[in-house]
């Protein structure tokens, strides 16, 4: 027999075998996952990754479920593709769930295949992208899909830290397929397709007889606004996919590199930072634009921007190096830090802090927002995740104080004290335990009550304060403020910090890990 004809009969079968497998659910789901406006799981891929740079594994994996009827079904690839490809040429592992295949469902091949995909990431020390749509633990498979689950949250945990972990949400997410992105770095929703619950509308309605919509109950905005559980939110998967090319571009590949260097570029002009932040100190502005002011090519990549957006946090680069910005925001609640915004800044501290990404923190914020709600909801337990997170943290941190630094706010947003290695502070910076009005009222309350022109007395005594504190010269005066700076030098100024501290090396004592309050 001709030998070519021999292999060219197995490359035929081959060929056969791959087209069969990659058919998904096969062209009727195929449909209805389209007609919900979803991509099927290989054109997600294909639209993340550079072109043609997807490389299949386990792509002939079959499942070994006997009961239900399932030893009757034919899962291709049981449910998801897992993989390696590039993002602007940077290596990175991909799965992607099929919805097409029993939902999704994870099965203990299916998990199988994800914590090889995760071993491999963790191994080469490159990002992990999770694309997730699936119904969670796979029903008719028991106990060894919820084994498959607390594989992969495992790994998810033990890769924290060492590789990014991005999950992206595309369908509807429920149990497990929603606890493995929760302990992943980034998580990315897209409008009217992404849902995440623990437990679906049909379970709440069998056990609590009430009646939820998937959307209301966990769809893209409510995770993208309410919960935090969201870090970026997009309109479409094609859109949701550039938002993450763009974040891959701000990361380094694992925790023992720097993120890629750009050309740097300057701010554009039209931002112009003297211009920006009002001289009456309870006027509000966009801190956003202070950041386009020392940002190349004014480009900031903001995070979670519809979450407690008191307080603003994201990436920009300086002469094409990667920044965290940590920024309190005077146009919502006048930039306090409350319960949300602390959860919000310390995670992502943690993760610059991870990840060799220096830190550069503006302040203007009058403190932390007292009330019932705020104490009850723990605000002291929440509060102290930023103190912790500022103080562990030993990348370089840089801080310019705009206005406002009051009380614990002050210490919280990096200060000196929390081993800020640069703080600037503009002329117009207040640093004080509070504001002059409420302070005059308590230490003058006997003065301004007994007066016999109480108001006059108040305004006198408000002034007297002002004069002693409202100004960052006495905070200079102690070496707690390095300079004060005019808002023109600030660009010039931080870029020198980052300059000096680029090789910075800082001492913590040897610990298994820290107890931070989570
Ligand atoms: C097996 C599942 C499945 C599951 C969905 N399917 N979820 N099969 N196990 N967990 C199958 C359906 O039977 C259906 O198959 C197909 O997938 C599509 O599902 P639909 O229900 O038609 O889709 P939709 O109406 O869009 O609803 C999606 C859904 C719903 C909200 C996800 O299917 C649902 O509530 N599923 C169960 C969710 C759940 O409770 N999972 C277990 C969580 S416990 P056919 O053949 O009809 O097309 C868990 C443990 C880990 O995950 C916990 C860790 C802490």
């Amino acid at each position: 027999m001709d030998d070519s004809v021999l292999s060219q009969n197995k490359i035929d079968e081959l060929k056969r075998r791959k087209e069969a497998a990659q058919q998904g659910g096969g062209e009727v789901a195929n449909a209805k996952q389209m007609a919900m406006g979803k991509l099927t799981a290989r054109a997600r891929i294909n639209a993340l990754l550079d072109e043609d740079s997807f490389h299949e594994y386990d792509l002939f994996a079959e499942h070994e479920a006997r009961d239900f009827g399932m030893e009757r079904k034919v899962l291709h690839g049981d449910g998801v593709i897992i993989g390696t490809g590039t993002i602007y040429g940077a290596p990175v592992a991909v799965f992607a769930q099929d919805f097409t295949i029993a939902g999704g469902s994870l099965g203990s091949m299916h998990a199988r295949k994800i914590t090889k995909i995760m071993d491999y990431a963790l191994r080469m020390r490159i990002p992990l992208i999770g694309i997730n749509d699936s119904g969670g633990a796979r029903i008719q498979e028991g106990v060894n899909s919820l084994a498959g689950y607390g594989e992969i949250f495992w790994r998810n945990t033990i890769s924290s830290g060492v590789i990014p972990q991005i999950s992206v949400i595309m369908g509807p997410c429920a149990g497990g397929a929603v606890y493995s992105p929760a302990l992943t770095d980034f998580v990315f929703v897209v409008d009217k397709i992404s849902k995440m619950f623990i437990t679906g509308p049909e379970v709440i309605k069998s056990v609590l007889g009430e009646e939820i919509s998937q959307e209301d109950l966990g769809g893209a905005r409510v995770h993208a606004e309410l919960t935090g559980n969201a870090h970026f939110f997009s309109e479409s998967e094609y859109d949701c996919f550039e938002q993450i090319k763009k974040l891959i571009t701000f990361i380094p590949w694992n925790n023992t590199q720097k993120a890629r260097n750009f050309a740097p570029k300057p701010p554009k002009p039209e931002y112009n930072i003297a211009s920006i932040v009002p001289a009456d100190p309870k006027q509000p502005y966009d801190v956003r634009d202070v950041i386009r002011c020392v940002v190349d090519d004014s480009d900031f990549f903001e995070i979670q921007p519809q979450w407690a957006a008191n307080i603003v946090i994201g990436f920009g680069r300086m002469e094409g190096r990667t920044v965290g910005f940590v920024a309190n925001q005077p146009l919502v609640m006048a930039g306090v830090l409350d319960v949300d915004s602390s959860d919000k800044a310390a995670r992502f501290i943690r993760y610059c802090d991870a990840f060799n990404i220096p830190l550069c923190t503006f302040v203007d914020l009058p403190g932390y927002l007292p009330g019932i709600d705020q104490e009850h909801a723990g605000v002291i337990r929440h509060g102290a995740k930023l103190l912790y997170s500022y103080s562990e943290a030993t990348v370089p941190k840089l801080t310019l104080i705009l206005r406002k630094a009051y009380g614990g706010g002050y210490i919280a947003m990096s200060s000196r004290h929390l081993r800020a290695d640069f703080v600037f502070a503009w002329p117009t910076a207040e640093i004080a335990v509070m504001g002059a009005e409420g302070a005059a009222n308590i230490i003058f309350r006997k003065e301004i009550t007994e007066a016999e022109n109480p108001d006059e007395m108040r305004r006198l005594k408000v002034e007297e304060y002002k004069n002693k504190f409202a100004n960052p010269y006495v905070a200079a005066s102690k070496g707690y403020i390095d300079m004060v700076i005019e808002p023109e030098e600030t660009r010039k100024m931080l870029l020198h910090g980052l300059q000096v501290s680029n090789a910075k090396q800082a001492d913590i004592p040897f610990k298994k890990h820290g107890i931070p309050p989570f």
